[in-house]
This record gives structure tokens, sequence and C-alpha cells, in this order.
């Protein structure tokens, strides 16, 4: 079993993560009581300020990015009073044994470095000097980790020179969700979908993540990683797995994650022969003004993605992701079979293959598309029409509070639980598959297809589902 932390260390502390992210996550577990009294909260940075200055910027951070009706300005004061400040620039030796006397570590600590990758190598180095790495330590990482696979190895083997495997947390945010955990749930505490979870039932899954936001003051880091990297290579491939992935034994770090890297390692690898009919890269319109540059950057991708094993043999992924566009959306839908014969088509009516769509954001739902009977008394027979079993989890859960990803994951963090952290062999499996998936659209000599901003993506995205006689669910 593992240590529970007594100290949180946040490195990056006044950046962009922490004001959104980790800050308004941390009030959020206190203001609910689940950030026991006894555990410290050292912030750190490079910029220096006391522990009094941070506290009103931790607090004006909060007042910012909480729901208003959730931000209490008593629980932010009572909050901040259990932070402490202590400024280290990560890049020099002379900070790290502040922190090292600051902490106890025969108390267990979680290191949480939200600060540029670039950093990572000489950080952990420092950390280990100053005795805060070992087995009483879990050292929770950001993304990027890497831009391909070479590069990902390079850090993993640099973090791992310090640390176990059972002590590093990647961070994947979206597996911190409460509606991608309920994937699992879905599939595993019901006896009514297993069954039919296969190849011999589905006729193919579709993943969208659709954002409405640009690049968002990011330019540096997205223009040199892409859609692809930015969100197919971690979330999306994240999604998949969960959704692909054999029943574990346990709900445990070992039997799960077992499970999601089977299924990366049985994806199939795009080859330049087939990238062009199963790939869709895109630009949306207004990029390059806001770069301020040309640019083949992707902001758009689409693909038709192969789990090669006997559970999917046969049963295209669809995953699709883009910035700019129509509408905010992330949802995975899978669509079943046909009826093998249909007894009202002499009539006419036409019975549409079930669907089930769950939805991640912003709706947080889950729709069973059901064929009924269309009320009315027609001759010789009966009219048909599709219908929704629809299920909120606001209306099925009553005082549902809609959580930030990272509240789950701190607080995994800080009592040792890493079932919905990445581990190495999954990022690495994930990293593979996207290598061989960019060096194909580098060799077919393939860039990106403009797309109207505000538009589902370039209109090849749309042409290459209806190909195989299949739809996107816009
Ligand atoms: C991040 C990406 O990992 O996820 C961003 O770097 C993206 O580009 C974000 O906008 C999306 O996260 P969410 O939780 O808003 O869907």
């Amino acid at each position: 079993m593992a240590q529970r932390s007594s100290t949180l260390l946040l490195f990056g502390a006044t950046g962009d993560l922490s004001r959104r992210m980790l800050l308004p996550s941390l009030y959020g577990l206190a203001a609910d009581g689940l950030l026991p009294d006894d555990i410290q909260v050292i912030a750190t940075a490079r910029t220096e300020m006391d522990d009094a200055e941070f506290r009103e910027l931790a607090i004006s951070n909060l007042r910012e990015h909480l729901p208003a009706d959730f931000f209490s300005e008593v629980t932010a004061r009572r909050f901040a009073k259990r932070v402490r400040y202590i400024p280290v620039d990560v890049t020099t030796p002379e900070g790290y044994d502040q922190l090292a006397d600051a902490i106890d570590l025969d108390k267990g600590v979680s290191i949480f470095l939200s600060t540029a990758p670039s950093l990572f190598k000489t950080t952990i180095e420092n950390l280990k000097r100053v005795g805060l790495a070992g087995p009483k330590v879990h050292l929770a990482l950001e993304k990027p980790l890497g831009d391909d696979l070479a590069s990902s190895r390079e850090i993993n083997d640099a973090v791992a020179e310090a640390f176990t495997e059972d002590r590093i947390f990647r961070i994947d945010h979206y597996l911190g969700k409460e509606t991608v955990q309920n994937l699992l749930a879905l599939r595993f505490a019901n006896s009514l979908l297993e069954p039919v979870w296969n190849a011999a039932h589905i006729d193919h899954v579709q993943i969208t993540v659709a954002e409405t936001v640009g690049l968002e003051g990011r330019a540096a880091y997205y223009d040199g990683a892409g859609a692809v990297r930015d969100m197919l290579q971690n979330h999306m491939l994240q999604l998949l797995a969960l959704v692909a992935m054999e029943p574990p034994a346990d709900y445990d770090p070992v039997a799960v994650r077992e499970e999601k890297v089977k299924v990366l390692r049985s994806l199939r690898p795009m080859t330049k022969v087939g990238v062009r009919d199963e790939l869709v890269l895109g630009q949306y319109d207004a990029y390059a003004g806001e770069l301020g540059e040309p640019s083949d950057t992707e902001t758009f991708v689409a693909l038709k993605a192969h789990v090669d094993n006997w559970r999917w043999a046969g049963v295209p992924f669809y995953l699709r992701h883009g910035k700019r566009m129509a509408r905010r959306k992330t949802e995975v839908l899978i669509q079943f079979k046909c009826v093998p014969h249909s007894i009202f088509g002499t009539m006419g009516a036409r019975t549409e293959p079930n669907e089930l769509i769950i939805s991640i954001q912003p709706e947080e739902n889950i729709r069973l598309k059901l064929m009924a009977k269309t009320p009315g008394l027609d001759r010789g027979g009966m009219s048909l029409r599709e219908v929704p079993l629809d299920v909120t989890m606001e209306g099925a859960f009553a005082d549902y509070r809609r959580r930030i990803a990272y509240e789950r994951l701190l607080l995994d963090l800080i009592e040792g639980d890493p079932t919905l952290f990445v581990r190495r062999d999954e990022v690495e499996a994930q990293w593979q598959w996207i290598d061989a998936l960019r060096q194909a659209w580098q060799d077919a000599g393939m860039t990106p297809d403009p797309y109207e901003s505000g538009s589902w993506g370039p209109e090849r995205s749309s042409e290459f589902a209806k190909r195989d006689g299949r739809e996107w669910n816009d």
C-alpha cells in the first residue's frame, strides 16, 4: 500500500496551469474536506515573493478562475494560509537545500513539476542531490513528455535515474475527468454492454474532440506541436484505449494499465500507402494570421484507426480533433450494426442502427438511440422513429459538482495511487504509433487542407467517412 504524502510541492506555482487548474483544484479539495489538515502545500517558482504575497496572488487567481457560486472569500483565505511559498530558480542548485529543509521526507512528499519539460532533467538531478527522490517521493509530470518516441525515452530515462516507475505519475488530465472514468464504469459495471462490445455487434466507433478555441497565446508551443502531438498522441489515444480495452481483473494500477497498453500496441501503424485514404489534416483559415507567419502545422486531424485484435477486427475507429470548430464537444459514439433482417422493410420503414453516445464535455450524458414505433394508426403496419434514452450526470446525481480533472489527479498523487496516470510503456506505445503516422504523411507529402473557422473541418474529412458509408455525428 502506497504511503500518503504529508507535503505537496508544486514547481511552476505562478504558471498558467497552476493558476487555472492546480490552485483551484486544491481549493476544491480543501473546500470539500478532502485535503487533510496535516498536509502542507509548498509552492515554488522563480519570482521573489514572501508567503503573504503569494497567498494574495493565489486568492485573486481563485477568484478569477473558480465559478462564482463555488468561490468563497473565507474558504479561499483559510486555504491560502496552508500554502507556503519558497522562491527557487530550478536551474541553480541553491534553492533546493531550502526546499529539503522545509520538508519532513519521512512523512512522504508529492512533487508536481508544472514547468517546461526542458527543465525536468536539471530539476530531477537537483532533487536527487538534496535527497528529494526515492521511495518516499511521488513525482508528477505534465505533458509534453517529448515530441517523438526518442525524446520521450530520453525524458523517461532521466526520470528513471531518480525514481522507480511506481513513483512516477505521468499526467493525462483527461483521465481525471469524471466522464472519462465513467467509460470504465459503463463498460465494466454493467453486464448489458459487454456481450455486444465487439466486432460482431459494433459497426464502428467515433471519437471526437472538437474545440472552439484557437492558439490561446500558446503559439510557440502549439506551432511546434500541432493537433496530432498536442491532443491525439495523449488524450484521444487514452479515450480509444478505454473504449477498446479488455476487462481488467481489478481496478488497480497494474491491471488497468496492462490492458490499455495492449490496445495501444494493437493499433495498426499507418503507412505511406494508406495514409491519403485514412488521414485528413487541416488548418483553420485564420491560423497563419494569428501566428503572424505561414505555417504547415495542422490544427485539425481526422483519421481511421484499426485495432488489430480479435475483439475489434474489421471495426474502424474514426478519430477527429480540431481547434476553432463549430462547437465544443468531446464524445465517444458507438454505432451498432443494423438488425440482420427488418420485418418492417416491406412497409417502407427504415430501421436505423442503434447508437450509444457518451458525451464527455461540455454536456455530460449518456444517450442510447433506439428505434420505436411512431404513435398513430398507420395503415397496414407501423412507422418507426429513432428515440433517445438519455441520462445526464446532473439528473442522475443530486448535488453533482463538476470537478476540475486535476482534483482527482492531485488527490491520487498524494495518496500514491497511479491507476489514472500513464505508465512508461503506454506513453511509448502512443509515441511509436504517432511517429509512424507522422512519417507516413511526410513520406506521402501531405500538408493540411484549409478549413473555415467555426466549421467541422475540411471538406475531405466528411468525404472520407462517407466513402465508407458512414457519417460523423455533427
Ligand atoms: C491540452 C492541450 O492538453 O488539452 C490543449 O494542450 C487543449 O491544446 C486542452 O485545449 C483541452 O483540454 P480540455 O480539458 O479543455 O478538453
